[in-house]
């Protein structure tokens, strides 16, 4: 991809459909704007449970609802919020770093596969929405 969005923006995947089911795929600089650097899947998400809850300093991600459905909500040092319903596998929403995100209402037997441009780095996360908006600001 020649641009990196500077806002969370849907990325239309391909999508090959036949008679034998849809196959979609995900190639690095081609169709995710970053190098990718680790996968990780949320999966068997109870019912009224929440992800996330947090925002990165330096990490962007693209997150697919590979199976199910759930929601992304975002909300940004303004404390603007907008809620992203994913459920299709030939999309995903990139985030840039520096967003505050939760995800939620997941459908039972949903998988939220996510792309991450930086391996796990516990110190890149801001847990306190307070010390985000600070750092943010
Ligand atoms: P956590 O960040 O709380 O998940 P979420 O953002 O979905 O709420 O991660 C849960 C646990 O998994 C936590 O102990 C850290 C660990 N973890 C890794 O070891 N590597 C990873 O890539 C991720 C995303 C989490």
């Amino acid at each position: 991809m020649e641009n990196q969005p500077t806002v969370p923006t849907i990325i239309d995947l391909p999508k090959f459909l036949d008679r034998r089911g849809s196959l979609s795929f995900i190639e690095q600089d081609k169709h995710v704007p970053f190098e990718i650097a680790r996968t990780y899947w949320v999966y068997d998400v109870p019912g009224g449970s929440k992800r996330g809850g947090h925002a990165y300093r330096r990490n962007q991600e693209f997150i697919v609802a590979l199976s199910g459905s759930f929601d992304v909500v975002l909300v940004n040092e303004r404390g603007e919020k907008k809620i992203w319903h994913m459920n299709r596998s030939y999309y995903g929403l990139y985030i840039p770093s520096g967003w505050w995100r939760e995800l939620e209402n997941f459908a039972t037997n949903s998988v939220a596969l996510v792309l991450s441009s930086t391996s796990y780095d516990p110190d890149d996360y801001i847990r306190d929405f307070e010390q985000y908006r600070k750092e943010f600001a």
